[in-house]
């Protein structure tokens, strides 16, 4: 099935979900070549759920004693979160080759797009760690939105945030259905709580220190009282802020070798913006959508 662009000319829709040419070329080919270690530390989302802040918090948790959070030259203030944990099946990087991951230190860490039944089968059957960031609809929407006119602004006609509506409660989003993804996820979360944990970006905003401890303790790095003492997790997560983060010079100004800016991953970084885009038609006909997907999932999203 072929239907409007996302971010190329057409979308096209492989084993269930939907992306670019581009795109499924890199999932086709990191599903034959990827080896999973069971050492793995594996992030998923869909896109615009909060990557790139997932990818920021994880690598400075993990890596907290080999780079000090307070260092001058600690890796997230002078590299971009995508290039210090890299996308299974996205070429942002080099153009037609999968990333190779021969340099990274154990665990590594990876992320995905991926639906879960579409991931490497080397994943699935490994006992990598998997961390699942989901975020509301609406505002996933609406961030996806812009995001995805800004990478067509070459094809000079971005989409009407009518019609890419239309298109997601079609079902038809990046790696999408959104309600396919999520409750995939949801549910491996539920069957094996020590391999998948299943985080909402409204938790982490709301909650932070209680999210990036539960973080830490399902990567067995858990915070020590002295750590918690003298405040490492809130040095956390002032590091890996979007205020911090998106004001470094690398994510302001820097581009990857592909072309785009690295500040295309930073916008507002908030909960409700959808209410300055929403009319009460498009809330009422996505709550009917998600309600009846969701149903009996016991998950539910926070709007604000
Ligand atoms: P908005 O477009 O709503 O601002 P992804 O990383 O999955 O591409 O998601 C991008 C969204 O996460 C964008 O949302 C972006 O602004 C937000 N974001 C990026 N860095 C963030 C951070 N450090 N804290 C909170 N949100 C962040």
């Amino acid at each position: 099935p072929k239907e409007k662009g996302l971010v190329g000319s057409h979308s096209y829709n492989y084993q269930g979900f939907w992306g670019s040419p581009r795109i499924i070329q890199g999932v086709i080919a990191c599903q034959k070549q990827f080896q999973a270690q069971d050492s793995d530390i594996i992030l998923i989302t869909t896109p615009k759920s909060g990557t790139t802040w997932l990818k920021a918090l994880v690598f400075a948790i993990v890596n907290r004693n080999r780079f000090p959070l307070s260092g001058q030259n600690h890796p997230l203030l002078v590299k971009n979160p995508h290039a210090l944990v890299p996308f299974l099946e996205l070429k942002l990087y080099v153009d037609g080759q999968v990333p190779d991951f021969s340099s990274f230190t154990t665990p590594r860490l990876l992320a995905t797009h991926l639906p879960y039944a579409s991931l490497p089968k080397s994943v699935q059957i490994s006992k990598s760690k998997l961390i699942y960031l989901c975020r509301n609809p609406r505002d996933t929407f609406i961030s996806m939105w812009h995001f995805t006119n800004k990478l067509r602004s070459h094809y000079k006609d971005a989409n009407s945030i009518e019609e890419m509506f239309d298109l997601f409660c079609k079902g038809v989003s990046l790696f999408g259905p959104f309600w396919d993804h999520v409750l995939d996820y949801w549910k491996k979360s539920l069957e094996k709580p020590n391999r998948v944990l299943f985080l909402m970006y409204e938790e982490i905003k709301e909650k932070p220190e209680i999210q990036l401890k539960c973080l830490a303790e399902f990567l067995e790095c858990p915070f020590s009282e002295e750590e918690e003492r003298s405040g490492v997790v809130n040095e956390i997560l002032k590091l890996c802020s979007f205020e911090n983060l998106s004001n470094l010079e690398v994510n302001k100004n820097e581009k990857w070798p592909t072309g785009e800016d690295h500040k295309l991953f930073f916008r507002r970084g908030e909960v409700g913006d959808w209410k300055n885009y929403f009319t009460s038609e498009m809330t009422e006909k996505l709550d009917n959508i998600i309600e009846q997907k969701f149903l009996g999932s016991g998950l539910s999203f926070y709007y604000s």
